[in-house]
């Protein structure tokens, strides 16, 4: 829970990609939060690229500070396969973007994680955006670590439809075996799915808004914004301009302000067989044991706080007067 006292210790494991992009800046710039660190790994591109995106995000930002490590570059067992087709040739919507200053830390990401978990004084809420690979690593190479985990909000799954496939999302298909250690990882867990993330709309008036600023970071998210377009918000003050969708930033407004999710506690399994179903979130939501259960075919599943609505207002506002700093909103 945040407390304007005390910020909300968080680390992001990314794959900036162009609303991780929106993430990072939203992160650094809300002030129950403080972004102890960022991890990256392959996923929307690779993940030297996805090193250079997030350093450049966090000077943009004016967080040149926050350490940043880079992670695996593939998952567990199949190769990479990124979504430069949505996130452009250079994974951050190809703004021409400069390099930035400096380069990561010299440790990889899960020595990075590890050392940040266990050395916060407050328990660290982990917020991966991104493909699982580098958490399943930390979870089973150094397994003490969730004793400092306070929980995991990943975006990632879908109870309906699929983005990469019919059924899967991307994150959860590019690397299914790490999802499902994720899973099971045994401290609390919420799912910012699809069904979720696809609906938080910024209007079109926002992002032009967002565009014309003269403070770096704020038209940078303009810029980003304006690389997602959506339909336009039906009854938005701005006729049929595009609306751009917060994605990835969704969840760590989810963590900045929890009561804007709905929720339920759902049990949760990865679908890990070769076929149509592969990286699939198979999402529990029976009111009774059925026939499976009833004849003993019982299997432990993870219960997980499943997104299943969310307030657009109430997180399109709070993403803007963060990013804006300005607490105002309109034309
Ligand atoms: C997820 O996939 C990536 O392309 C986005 O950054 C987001 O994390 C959506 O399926
Ligand atoms: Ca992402």
């Amino acid at each position: 829970m945040t407390d304007q006292n005390t910020p909300t210790p968080v680390i992001i494991d990314c794959d900036t990609g162009v609303d991780d992009a929106l993430a990072l800046l939203f992160a650094v710039r809300h002030p129950g939060l403080d972004l102890r660190a960022v991890t990256c790994v392959a996923g929307n591109t690779d993940v030297d690229g996805v090193v250079r995106n997030t350093l450049t995000v966090l000077e943009r930002a004016g967080a040149p500070d926050v350490p940043v490590a880079r992670g695996a570059e593939r998952p567990l067992i199949e190769p990479a396969r990124s979504a430069r087709h949505v996130h452009g040739q250079d994974g951050m919507g190809d703004l021409g973007l400069p390099a930035p200053a400096r380069g990561p830390v010299d440790v990889d990401a899960v020595t990075l994680l590890r050392r940040e978990i266990l050395g916060s004084p407050r328990p660290v809420t982990l917020i991966p955006t991104a493909p699982l690979t580098n958490i399943a690593l930390l979870l089973r190479t150094h397994p003490e670590v969730t004793g400092n985990i306070e929980r995991i909000v990943f975006m990632g799954g879908a109870v309906n439809t699929g983005n990469a496939t019919a059924v899967a999302e991307f994150n959860v298909w590019h690397d299914p075996e790490a999802a499902a250690i994720l899973l099971t990882a045994g401290v609390p867990i919420t799912m910012y799915g699809l069904d979720v993330f696809t609906r938080v709309l910024v209007p079109g008036a926002d992002i032009r808004r967002l565009r014309a600023s003269t403070e770096p970071g704020a038209r940078l998210a303009g810029e980003l914004l304006a690389h997602r377009p959506a339909g336009a918000v039906p009854g938005a003050p701005d006729g049929d301009e595009p609306s751009g969708g917060l994605g990835d930033a969704g969840a760590v407004c989810a963590v900045a302000d929890p009561a804007g999710l709905g929720t339920r506690r759902l049990p949760v399994e990865v679908s890990l067989a070769p076929g149509p179903a592969r990286g699939q979130t198979i999402v529990d939501r029976r009111l009774r044991p059925g026939e499976a259960e009833i004849h003993g075919d019982m299997r432990e599943q993870a219960l997980v706080d499943v997104a299943l609505d969310v307030d657009v207002e109430r997180y399109v506002s709070l993403y803007l007067e963060t990013v804006e700093g300005t607490g105002a909103r309109g034309d």
